[in-house]
């Protein structure tokens, strides 16, 4: 086993697809080895090989899935048991449901809030720690503009992102006396899987508005965190947005995400235009497809399919 404790490391969750991937681009380019998690072996091979031969670092490819409780120790034990210390943490991975709270499968709403939620919080207990003894760090916590609105149809997500931002708020403060400094990332709706992993791609704000670009965001959350910011809403649009979010009430905020949420009248767009993120998606359907034909019992090709979003 190697020790690599006079280079510097990140650790980025979701890293093989939107604004993961592109945090795996910017650190790279600024020398940082990565640790690189995400479920998809064959995807982490792929992107961490890319990242290689581009950009000449160190990679550890981490296949682990943060759907699970154990998952975020694990990862802490492996990344330890490589003699790596990890100076930066993006907690980034995340997903959404859409549809009524009475109607969405509730293993899958707990599920979100086991990823969205307590995966954060326990990795960011288990290398915050580590920061703080060794008085040095950051961490970048990926929330989202639903944080400050209350958005129906897709109610987990949102008080989920809340939850992300209230405790990022908290942390920050008990962290003043110290050299570690932790940013909250809010990006509006942008351009990657997220949308078909969340079965939302037919709702207005993905088909009718204009979505941020995931190169951006990420570009705006790593100059945010690299400065130590508190928080950063990505994009002047959504700056506007979360403003309002301070005035208005929050039935009317409800009201208008309810508009946004809601189903189009016109289907245009089929995917991300972000080219890793639909790569992400074209390997799901890859997988899919390869069972189709299979004599899955309907329970069997029901959590197979979960297991791919
Ligand atoms: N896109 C938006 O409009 C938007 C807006 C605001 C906030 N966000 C937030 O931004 C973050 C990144 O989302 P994105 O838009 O970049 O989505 P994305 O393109 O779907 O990427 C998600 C990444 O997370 C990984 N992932 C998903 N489930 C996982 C699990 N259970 N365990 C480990 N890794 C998992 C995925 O890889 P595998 O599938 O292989 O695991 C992938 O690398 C999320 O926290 C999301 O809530 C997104």
């Amino acid at each position: 086993m190697t020790t690599k404790s006079n280079t510097k490391y990140a650790l980025i969750t979701g890293a093989t697809s939107g604004f993961g991937y592109e945090f795996c681009k910017l650190f790279a380019a600024d020398g940082y080895n990565l640790v690189m998690v995400a479920r998809s072996e064959e995807r982490l091979q792929e992107v961490s090989g890319e990242i290689i031969t581009q950009y000449g670092v160190e990679v550890l490819p981490l296949a682990a899935d943060l759907f699970l409780s154990e998952t975020a120790e694990g990862i802490y034990e492996t990344v330890k048991s490589h003699g790596v210390i990890v100076n930066v943490l993006v907690n980034d991975a995340g997903q959404g449901e859409h549809g009524l709270f009475v109607e969405t499968d509730l293993q899958r709403d707990l599920d979100i809030i086991q990823l969205n939620i307590t995966s954060l919080v326990s990795l960011t207990k288990f290398f915050l720690k580590d920061m703080v003894a060794r008085n040095e760090g950051r961490i970048l916590q990926v929330a989202s503009l639903l944080a400050v609105y209350p958005t129906p149809l897709m109610a987990v997500y949102a008080a989920s992102k809340a939850f992300v931002l209230a405790f990022t708020e908290s942390l920050i403060r008990e962290l003043k006396d110290t050299n570690v400094s932790m940013t909250a990332l809010l990006p509006g709706a942008s351009d990657t899987d997220f949308f078909h992993k969340a079965g939302s791609e037919d709702s207005y704000v993905y088909q009718k508005t204009n979505l941020s670009d995931p190169e951006q965001v990420a570009k705006d959350g790593y100059e945010a965190l690299m400065k130590g910011e508190r928080k950063i809403v990505s994009g002047l649009k959504n700056k506007m947005q979360a403003a309002m979010a301070n005035v208005l009430p929050d039935s009317a905020l409800a009201g208008l995400m309810e508009k946004q949420m809601k189903p189009s009248e016109e289907i245009k767009k089929e995917g991300a235009e972000h080219q890793a993120s639909r790569e992400e998606r074209d390997m799901i359907q890859a997988a899919s497809n390869s069972f189709e034909g299979r004599d899955l019992k309907n329970e069997e090709r029901t959590d197979f399919d979960e297991s791919l979003r």
